[in-house]
């Protein structure tokens, strides 16, 4: 190839060179099963010794896809959704896609935007955990034909792919464990209202003892909120003084709490005994080592972002709902 001093490579370069037309070089680059070998592998070689970098928004123009997964989760600061992420990226990334991450921050307006922008910006497919199984997202995802998985929520429709866990079994091993943990009084500490929240409390609700008297505190959503709510639970519920277990259906959120009762000097275990829920990362090494419910929450990705790559390779694909087992994992805090 002449040398182009000052100029950028153009695909029509790497055509010209190859002695191949253009939409072979973007074949090679978005479909390379749809091109004979030998094309293929010479026209990788001169990408690869011309430095030349695809560009994506004109693949788009071309009405090939960008290569490219839209993924929408709720809250960017919560390690379950930092995992998840890498579940997914574990599939994607080889595959020759890149990851578009967003968080609608639990709202569900600006999911629907952020929903907007991906079809807008032409990415391949959509991996969606929804702030609600009743967001309007999931409606337009449908309407547009883009292909989408959702993850840690269950549609009502059997029409739509979801990767979800087993919420409701999750509130039932939390009632047993605290069945047999024989506290004088149980505090149950919930964040964003989701249906996964909905789930573990009633499946919760159907295994605890009648003679276990709960007490629901919801709207903690983040480790801040729940560092700053633990005073109010020691002046309103005397959780320094009765035999309590919180149950907290959100790592993070508990995390943040352990964190204010070791600071003020209140013993976790002992009276007070935390239970949480997730298993992410930080549970394990954080001051008071966390009991928890685990959720398969990288298998949750990487099986969604595989189910996404095949509805898109496929897209009269059936639908797929995967339903994992959550798990108790059991260390010093409760
Ligand atoms: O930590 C985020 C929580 O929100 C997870 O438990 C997930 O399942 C959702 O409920």
């Amino acid at each position: 190839m002449e040398e182009l001093k000052n100029r950028e490579i153009t695909i029509s370069d790497i055509a010209r060179e190859a002695g191949v037309s253009k939409s072979t070089v973007s074949r090679v680059i978005s479909n390379p099963s749809l091109v004979k070998k030998s094309t293929h592998e010479k026209i990788l070689a001169l990408i690869k010794r011309s430095g030349y970098i695809p560009n994506n928004l004109a693949q788009s123009l071309a009405g090939s896809s960008t290569k490219t997964i839209g993924v929408i989760i709720d809250e960017l600061s919560n390690f379950f959704f930092i995992e998840m992420a890498e579940g997914i990226d574990s599939v994607i990334s080889d595959a020759g896609y890149s990851m578009l991450l967003c968080s609608s921050r639990w709202i569900a307006e600006r999911e629907e935007s952020l929903v907007r922008s991906m079809i807008s910006n032409r990415v391949s497919g959509v991996l969606l955990a929804p702030v609600s199984e009743k967001s309007k997202s999931i409606s337009l995802l449908e309407k547009r034909g883009i292909p989408f998985v959702l993850m840690d929520c269950i549609p009502k429709s059997r029409k739509i792919s979801c990767v979800a866990v087993d919420n409701y079994k999750g509130g039932q091993i939390a009632g047993k464990f605290i069945n047999e943990c024989h506290k004088q009084q149980l505090i149950v500490i919930t964040g964003y209202d989701h249906q996964t929240i909905t789930n573990r409390i009633a499946g919760l609700k159907d295994t605890l003892n009648p003679s276990i008297k709960m007490k629901h505190y919801s709207g903690i959503k983040t480790q801040n909120e729940g560092y700053n709510f633990v005073p109010i639970l020691l002046v309103k519920e005397q959780i320094d003084h009765i035999p309590t277990m919180l149950f907290v259906t959100n790592d993070n959120v508990a995390i943040g709490i352990i964190n204010r009762l070791i600071e003020q000097k209140v013993p976790v275990p002992g009276r007070l005994s935390v239970l949480g829920y997730d298993n992410i990362k930080p549970a394990a090494i954080c001051r008071s080592p966390l009991t928890t419910i685990h959720q398969p929450i990288f298998d949750m990705g990487k099986i969604a972002a595989a189910e996404l790559l095949e509805k898109i390779a496929d897209p009269h694909r059936p639908p797929c709902h995967r339903i994992l087992e959550p798990s108790l994992v059991r260390r010093e805090s409760a």
